[in-house]
Protein backbone atom coordinates (compact mmCIF):
# COMPACT_ATOMS: atom_id res chain seq x y z
CA UNK A 1 0.00 0.00 0.00
CA UNK A 2 1.13 3.53 -0.61
CA UNK A 3 2.74 6.00 1.71
CA UNK A 4 0.99 9.80 2.10
CA UNK A 5 3.04 12.83 2.84
CA UNK A 6 0.50 15.43 3.53
CA UNK A 7 1.26 19.09 3.15
CA UNK A 8 -0.67 22.42 2.22
CA UNK A 9 1.84 24.87 3.38
CA UNK A 10 4.74 26.80 1.60
CA UNK A 11 7.10 25.36 4.10
CA UNK A 12 5.94 21.84 3.82
CA UNK A 13 5.93 21.30 0.43
CA UNK A 14 9.56 22.40 0.81
CA UNK A 15 10.19 19.34 2.85
CA UNK A 16 8.52 17.11 1.18
CA UNK A 17 10.94 17.72 -1.70
CA UNK A 18 13.52 15.60 -0.84
CA UNK A 19 11.62 13.35 0.62
CA UNK A 20 9.21 12.43 -2.14
CA UNK A 21 13.10 12.40 -4.06
CA UNK A 22 14.23 9.73 -1.95
CA UNK A 23 11.24 7.52 -1.73
CA UNK A 24 11.51 7.56 -5.78
CA UNK A 25 15.21 6.30 -6.15
CA UNK A 26 14.87 4.20 -3.15
CA UNK A 27 11.58 2.18 -4.17
CA UNK A 28 9.05 3.14 -1.53
CA UNK A 29 5.45 3.98 -2.93
CA UNK A 30 5.06 7.53 -1.72
CA UNK A 31 2.50 10.07 -3.07
CA UNK A 32 1.46 13.58 -1.98
CA UNK A 33 -1.65 15.00 -0.19
CA UNK A 34 -1.95 18.76 -0.79
CA UNK A 35 -4.65 20.59 1.56
CA UNK A 36 -4.85 23.69 0.02
CA UNK A 37 -3.81 25.27 3.44
CA UNK A 38 -1.80 27.78 0.85
CA UNK A 39 -3.48 28.08 -2.27
CA UNK A 40 -1.61 31.19 -3.73
CA UNK A 41 0.43 30.40 -6.97
CA UNK A 42 3.68 32.25 -4.86
CA UNK A 43 3.16 29.97 -2.20
CA UNK A 44 2.50 26.66 -3.20
CA UNK A 45 2.87 26.16 -7.19
CA UNK A 46 6.23 28.20 -6.93
CA UNK A 47 7.70 25.33 -5.34
CA UNK A 48 6.13 22.37 -6.62
CA UNK A 49 7.56 23.51 -9.49
CA UNK A 50 11.18 24.71 -9.25
CA UNK A 51 11.78 21.87 -7.02
CA UNK A 52 10.56 19.49 -9.32
CA UNK A 53 7.86 17.62 -7.07
CA UNK A 54 5.39 15.48 -8.44
CA UNK A 55 2.20 16.62 -8.96
CA UNK A 56 0.29 15.91 -6.08
CA UNK A 57 -2.53 13.09 -5.89
CA UNK A 58 -5.42 15.62 -4.37
CA UNK A 59 -5.60 18.81 -3.38
CA UNK A 60 -8.26 18.67 -1.03
CA UNK A 61 -8.61 22.79 -1.49
CA UNK A 62 -9.16 23.89 2.16
CA UNK A 63 -8.08 27.10 1.64
CA UNK A 64 -8.51 29.99 4.25
CA UNK A 65 -10.46 30.56 7.57
CA UNK A 66 -10.08 29.82 11.47
CA UNK A 67 -7.93 26.89 12.47
CA UNK A 68 -10.87 24.85 13.51
CA UNK A 69 -12.30 25.23 10.15
CA UNK A 70 -9.21 24.35 8.54
CA UNK A 71 -8.18 21.53 10.71
CA UNK A 72 -11.62 19.93 10.86
CA UNK A 73 -12.12 20.68 6.96
CA UNK A 74 -8.89 18.76 5.96
CA UNK A 75 -9.59 16.25 8.41
CA UNK A 76 -13.28 14.99 6.88
CA UNK A 77 -12.15 15.69 3.07
CA UNK A 78 -8.69 13.21 4.12
CA UNK A 79 -11.17 10.69 6.01
CA UNK A 80 -13.36 10.62 2.70
CA UNK A 81 -9.48 10.43 0.12
CA UNK A 82 -8.10 7.34 2.88
CA UNK A 83 -10.96 5.49 3.13
CA UNK A 84 -11.21 5.10 -0.64
CA UNK A 85 -7.59 5.37 -0.78
CA UNK A 86 -5.91 3.17 1.96
CA UNK A 87 -2.04 3.77 2.61
CA UNK A 88 -0.04 2.19 4.90
CA UNK A 89 1.28 5.15 6.90
CA UNK A 90 0.78 8.44 6.70
CA UNK A 91 3.78 11.04 7.21
CA UNK A 92 3.30 14.72 8.21
CA UNK A 93 5.84 17.13 8.32
CA UNK A 94 6.03 20.26 10.64
CA UNK A 95 3.58 21.51 13.10
CA UNK A 96 0.97 23.35 10.95
CA UNK A 97 -3.20 23.25 10.55
CA UNK A 98 -2.64 20.47 8.28
CA UNK A 99 0.24 18.28 9.41
CA UNK A 100 -2.30 17.72 13.26
CA UNK A 101 -5.15 17.76 10.71
CA UNK A 102 -3.51 14.97 8.73
CA UNK A 103 -2.11 13.13 11.86
CA UNK A 104 -5.41 13.31 13.35
CA UNK A 105 -7.47 11.79 10.41
CA UNK A 106 -5.23 8.83 9.64
CA UNK A 107 -5.32 8.06 13.30
CA UNK A 108 -8.62 8.15 13.71
CA UNK A 109 -9.26 5.62 10.87
CA UNK A 110 -6.44 3.54 11.93
CA UNK A 111 -3.17 4.65 9.58
CA UNK A 112 -0.10 5.12 11.59
CA UNK A 113 1.26 8.18 11.22
CA UNK A 114 5.32 9.81 11.11
CA UNK A 115 5.96 12.85 11.93
CA UNK A 116 9.23 14.70 10.32
CA UNK A 117 10.65 17.29 12.22
CA UNK A 118 9.14 15.71 15.60
CA UNK A 119 10.55 17.27 19.55
CA UNK A 120 10.75 20.90 18.32
CA UNK A 121 9.80 23.04 20.81
CA UNK A 122 10.11 26.36 21.91
CA UNK A 123 8.13 25.99 25.54
CA UNK A 124 5.57 29.01 24.55
CA UNK A 125 1.87 27.14 24.05
CA UNK A 126 0.26 30.33 23.34
CA UNK A 127 1.88 29.68 19.99
CA UNK A 128 -0.54 27.38 17.92
CA UNK A 129 2.34 25.29 16.22
CA UNK A 130 4.05 24.48 19.91
CA UNK A 131 0.49 22.81 20.65
CA UNK A 132 -0.03 21.39 17.11
CA UNK A 133 3.41 20.07 16.96
CA UNK A 134 2.86 18.22 20.71
CA UNK A 135 -0.38 16.93 19.93
CA UNK A 136 1.49 14.95 16.53
CA UNK A 137 4.79 13.71 18.66
CA UNK A 138 1.99 12.06 20.73
CA UNK A 139 0.17 10.48 18.69
CA UNK A 140 2.86 9.41 15.79
CA UNK A 141 3.60 5.90 15.71
CA UNK A 142 7.22 7.35 14.40
CA UNK A 143 8.81 9.75 15.06
CA UNK A 144 11.98 11.43 12.59
CA UNK A 145 13.63 14.09 15.24
CA UNK A 146 16.44 16.88 13.34
CA UNK A 147 18.42 17.29 16.25
CA UNK A 148 19.92 16.05 19.10
CA UNK A 149 17.84 19.09 21.50
CA UNK A 150 14.62 17.56 19.52
CA UNK A 151 15.58 13.79 20.52
CA UNK A 152 15.91 15.23 23.75
CA UNK A 153 12.54 16.91 23.97
CA UNK A 154 11.26 13.64 22.75
CA UNK A 155 12.17 11.47 25.17
CA UNK A 156 11.89 13.99 28.60
CA UNK A 157 8.08 13.70 27.13
CA UNK A 158 7.70 10.05 27.28
CA UNK A 159 5.99 10.24 23.49
CA UNK A 160 4.92 6.54 22.84
CA UNK A 161 6.24 6.68 19.35
CA UNK A 162 9.58 4.86 17.95
CA UNK A 163 12.12 7.75 17.56
CA UNK A 164 14.83 8.53 15.26
CA UNK A 165 17.84 11.35 14.88
CA UNK A 166 17.61 11.64 11.11
CA UNK A 167 18.97 15.24 10.94
CA UNK A 168 17.01 17.74 8.93
CA UNK A 169 15.47 17.23 5.42
CA UNK A 170 15.30 21.20 5.34
CA UNK A 171 19.46 20.98 5.10
CA UNK A 172 18.77 18.12 2.37
CA UNK A 173 16.71 20.34 -0.06
CA UNK A 174 19.26 23.51 1.35
CA UNK A 175 22.65 21.68 -0.03
CA UNK A 176 20.62 20.20 -3.28
CA UNK A 177 19.45 23.79 -4.53
CA UNK A 178 22.46 25.66 -3.05
CA UNK A 179 24.43 25.35 -6.55
CA UNK A 180 21.35 27.15 -8.52
CA UNK A 181 21.99 30.22 -6.43
CA UNK A 182 24.51 31.48 -9.15
CA UNK A 183 22.26 31.57 -11.86
CA UNK A 184 19.37 33.31 -9.99
CA UNK A 185 18.83 37.14 -10.53
CA UNK A 186 16.67 38.10 -7.99
CA UNK A 187 19.53 40.64 -6.78
CA UNK A 188 19.27 42.68 -10.12
CA UNK A 189 15.34 42.63 -10.13
CA UNK A 190 15.02 44.39 -6.89
CA UNK A 191 18.61 46.87 -7.52
CA UNK A 192 20.27 45.10 -4.67
CA UNK A 193 24.07 45.33 -4.28
CA UNK A 194 25.68 42.14 -2.61
CA UNK A 195 26.33 42.65 1.23
CA UNK A 196 24.42 45.61 1.30
CA UNK A 197 21.49 44.70 2.35
CA UNK A 198 18.96 43.09 5.03
CA UNK A 199 16.55 40.20 4.48
CA UNK A 200 13.31 40.73 6.47
CA UNK A 201 10.42 38.14 6.40
CA UNK A 202 7.50 38.37 8.70
CA UNK A 203 4.21 36.11 9.10
CA UNK A 204 3.10 34.92 12.58
CA UNK A 205 0.12 35.72 13.73
CA UNK A 206 1.35 36.70 17.47
CA UNK A 207 3.26 39.45 15.23
CA UNK A 208 1.05 39.98 12.43
CA UNK A 209 -1.93 40.22 14.02
CA UNK A 210 -1.54 41.77 16.57
CA UNK A 211 -1.08 45.80 15.20
CA UNK A 212 1.11 47.21 18.06
CA UNK A 213 3.59 44.27 17.54
CA UNK A 214 4.35 44.63 14.02
CA UNK A 215 4.12 48.08 13.74
CA UNK A 216 6.67 48.25 16.71
CA UNK A 217 8.97 45.78 14.35
CA UNK A 218 8.76 48.06 11.11
CA UNK A 219 9.33 51.07 13.42
CA UNK A 220 12.63 49.12 14.55
CA UNK A 221 13.82 48.22 10.79
CA UNK A 222 13.27 51.68 9.67
CA UNK A 223 15.20 53.63 12.81
CA UNK A 224 18.32 50.85 11.57
CA UNK A 225 18.18 52.71 8.64
CA UNK A 226 19.42 49.83 6.53
CA UNK A 227 18.28 48.99 3.60
CA UNK A 228 16.18 46.38 3.47
CA UNK A 229 13.88 43.90 1.14
CA UNK A 230 10.73 42.56 2.43
CA UNK A 231 9.38 39.49 0.81
CA UNK A 232 5.76 39.88 2.17
CA UNK A 233 2.93 37.43 2.81
CA UNK A 234 -0.49 37.73 1.73
CA UNK A 235 -1.37 37.36 5.27
CA UNK A 236 0.88 40.44 6.93
CA UNK A 237 0.65 42.31 3.58
CA UNK A 238 -3.39 42.61 4.31
CA UNK A 239 -2.81 42.76 7.93
CA UNK A 240 -0.21 46.13 6.89
CA UNK A 241 -3.27 47.71 4.81
CA UNK A 242 -5.47 47.31 7.23
CA UNK A 243 -3.33 49.26 10.11
CA UNK A 244 -2.66 51.91 7.70
CA UNK A 245 1.82 50.46 7.86
CA UNK A 246 2.64 51.81 4.12
CA UNK A 247 6.49 51.50 3.58
CA UNK A 248 6.84 54.12 -0.01
CA UNK A 249 9.35 55.79 0.83
CA UNK A 250 10.92 54.05 3.27
CA UNK A 251 14.28 51.89 3.59
CA UNK A 252 12.21 49.09 3.87
CA UNK A 253 11.28 47.51 -0.09
CA UNK A 254 7.90 45.32 0.24
CA UNK A 255 8.15 42.63 -2.77
CA UNK A 256 6.14 39.69 -3.58
CA UNK A 257 7.12 36.46 -1.88
CA UNK A 258 9.74 34.81 -3.39
CA UNK A 259 10.53 31.46 -4.96
CA UNK A 260 12.78 28.73 -3.28
CA UNK A 261 16.27 29.49 -5.00
CA UNK A 262 15.22 33.05 -4.87
CA UNK A 263 15.43 32.95 -1.14
CA UNK A 264 18.37 31.19 -1.22
CA UNK A 265 20.13 33.71 -3.27
CA UNK A 266 18.65 36.56 -1.15
CA UNK A 267 20.33 34.71 1.82
CA UNK A 268 23.36 34.17 0.29
CA UNK A 269 24.35 37.66 -0.02
CA UNK A 270 22.38 39.32 2.71
CA UNK A 271 23.93 41.66 5.76
CA UNK A 272 21.86 39.67 7.99
CA UNK A 273 18.45 38.43 8.24
CA UNK A 274 15.83 39.48 10.68
CA UNK A 275 12.46 36.63 10.61
CA UNK A 276 9.87 35.05 12.89
CA UNK A 277 10.02 32.53 10.69
CA UNK A 278 11.43 28.76 11.62
CA UNK A 279 12.65 27.50 8.57
CA UNK A 280 14.85 31.21 7.66
CA UNK A 281 16.14 30.71 10.73
CA UNK A 282 17.57 27.67 9.62
CA UNK A 283 18.43 28.40 6.57
CA UNK A 284 20.24 31.96 7.52
CA UNK A 285 22.40 29.45 9.74
CA UNK A 286 23.30 26.71 6.96
CA UNK A 287 24.12 29.73 4.90
CA UNK A 288 26.16 31.31 7.32
CA UNK A 289 24.43 34.77 8.01
CA UNK A 290 23.73 36.55 11.65
CA UNK A 291 20.15 36.35 12.48
CA UNK A 292 17.84 38.00 14.41
CA UNK A 293 14.29 36.74 15.38
CA UNK A 294 11.87 38.53 15.66
CA UNK A 295 9.68 36.75 18.68
CA UNK A 296 10.07 35.73 22.28
CA UNK A 297 11.94 32.46 21.99
CA UNK A 298 12.71 29.50 19.17
CA UNK A 299 13.06 26.17 19.03
CA UNK A 300 16.33 26.03 17.06
CA UNK A 301 17.80 27.08 20.65
CA UNK A 302 21.54 25.92 19.08
CA UNK A 303 21.60 28.86 16.80
CA UNK A 304 21.23 31.16 19.58
CA UNK A 305 24.12 28.85 21.67
CA UNK A 306 26.21 29.70 18.98
CA UNK A 307 26.23 33.02 18.47
CA UNK A 308 25.14 33.41 15.69
CA UNK A 309 20.80 34.24 16.64
CA UNK A 310 20.11 36.74 18.55
CA UNK A 311 16.30 36.99 19.96
CA UNK A 312 15.13 40.18 20.01
CA UNK A 313 11.10 39.99 20.36
CA UNK A 314 9.27 43.55 19.21
CA UNK A 315 11.06 46.15 20.88
CA UNK A 316 11.77 48.82 18.13
CA UNK A 317 14.95 50.08 20.14
CA UNK A 318 16.68 46.41 20.50
CA UNK A 319 15.75 45.53 17.08
CA UNK A 320 17.03 48.79 15.63
CA UNK A 321 20.33 48.38 17.74
CA UNK A 322 20.50 44.77 16.88
CA UNK A 323 20.73 45.33 13.55
CA UNK A 324 23.38 47.95 13.86
CA UNK A 325 25.19 45.33 16.16
CA UNK A 326 25.26 42.98 13.09
CA UNK A 327 25.88 45.05 10.46
CA UNK A 328 29.29 46.15 12.43
CA UNK A 329 30.37 43.15 13.97
CA UNK A 330 29.38 40.93 10.62
CA UNK A 331 32.63 39.18 10.43
CA UNK A 332 33.24 38.65 13.76
CA UNK A 333 29.67 37.01 14.08
CA UNK A 334 30.25 35.28 10.63
CA UNK A 335 32.83 33.04 12.37
CA UNK A 336 30.79 31.56 14.82
CA UNK A 337 29.70 29.12 12.25
CA UNK A 338 31.98 26.10 13.46
CA UNK A 339 29.09 23.17 13.69
CA UNK A 340 26.21 21.86 11.98
CA UNK A 341 23.66 20.89 14.65
CA UNK A 342 21.43 20.20 12.14
CA UNK A 343 22.63 16.60 10.42
CA UNK A 344 24.65 15.77 7.32
CA UNK A 345 21.87 16.25 4.60
CA UNK A 346 21.06 12.61 4.45
CA UNK A 347 18.15 12.87 6.71
CA UNK A 348 15.45 12.49 3.63
CA UNK A 349 17.48 8.92 2.89
CA UNK A 350 17.03 8.17 6.58
CA UNK A 351 13.78 8.68 7.00
CA UNK A 352 12.63 6.29 3.61
CA UNK A 353 14.95 3.68 4.56
CA UNK A 354 13.45 3.69 8.22
CA UNK A 355 9.86 3.86 6.78
CA UNK A 356 10.67 0.89 4.10
CA UNK A 357 11.48 -0.99 7.02
CA UNK A 358 8.77 -0.36 9.45
CA UNK A 359 6.25 -0.59 6.36
CA UNK A 360 7.75 -4.17 6.04
CA UNK A 361 7.33 -4.82 9.29
CA UNK A 362 3.42 -5.27 9.44
CA UNK A 363 2.72 -1.68 10.14
CA UNK A 364 0.31 -1.91 6.81
CA UNK A 365 -1.94 -4.80 8.78
C1 LIG B 1 0.86 28.79 8.14
C2 LIG B 1 1.15 27.98 9.41
C3 LIG B 1 2.45 28.47 10.04
C4 LIG B 1 3.57 28.42 9.02
C5 LIG B 1 3.15 29.21 7.79
C6 LIG B 1 4.19 29.19 6.70
C7 LIG B 1 -0.79 27.23 10.69
C8 LIG B 1 -1.67 27.51 11.85
N1 LIG B 1 0.10 28.19 10.39
O1 LIG B 1 0.69 30.15 8.52
O2 LIG B 1 2.78 27.62 11.13
O3 LIG B 1 4.72 29.00 9.60
O4 LIG B 1 1.94 28.65 7.26
O5 LIG B 1 3.87 30.13 5.71
O6 LIG B 1 -0.90 26.19 10.07
N2 LIG B 1 -3.27 33.44 2.68
C9 LIG B 1 -3.28 33.84 1.37
N3 LIG B 1 -2.91 32.92 0.43
C10 LIG B 1 -2.55 31.66 0.73
C11 LIG B 1 -2.55 31.27 2.07
C12 LIG B 1 -2.90 32.17 3.03
O7 LIG B 1 -3.61 34.96 1.05
O8 LIG B 1 -2.20 30.89 -0.19
C13 LIG B 1 -3.62 34.43 3.71
C14 LIG B 1 -5.09 34.38 4.05
O9 LIG B 1 -5.49 35.66 4.36
C15 LIG B 1 -5.10 33.52 5.30
C16 LIG B 1 -3.81 33.94 5.98
O10 LIG B 1 -2.91 34.16 4.90
O11 LIG B 1 -6.21 33.75 6.11
C17 LIG B 1 -3.26 32.92 6.93
O12 LIG B 1 -3.03 31.70 6.24
P1 LIG B 1 -2.88 30.33 7.05
O13 LIG B 1 -2.64 29.22 6.10
O14 LIG B 1 -3.99 30.19 7.99
O15 LIG B 1 -1.60 30.56 7.95
P2 LIG B 1 -0.15 31.14 7.61
O16 LIG B 1 -0.04 32.48 8.20
O17 LIG B 1 0.23 31.00 6.18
Amino acid sequence: MVVFLVVGTRPQIIKSAPIIQKSIELGLDMEIIHTGQHYDHGLSQVFLEELSIPVPVINLGVGSGTHIFQITEIMLRLEKYLCKHPASMVVVPGDTNSALAGALASIKIGTPVSHVEAGARCYNMKLPEEATRRIIDHCSDILFAPTDKCMINLTNESVMGERFLTGDVMYDVFLEFSDRVDECDILNKHNLDKEEYILLTLHRGENVDDPSRIRNIITGVQKSGEKVIFPVHPRTKRRMVEYGIFLQDSNIKVVDPVSYVEMLTLLRHTKGVLTDSGGLQKEAFWSKIPCITLRDETEWIETIEMGVNTIVGTDSDRIARTIEHVCQRNTEIRSKFTKNPFGDGEASRRIIEILKTRIGDGYSE
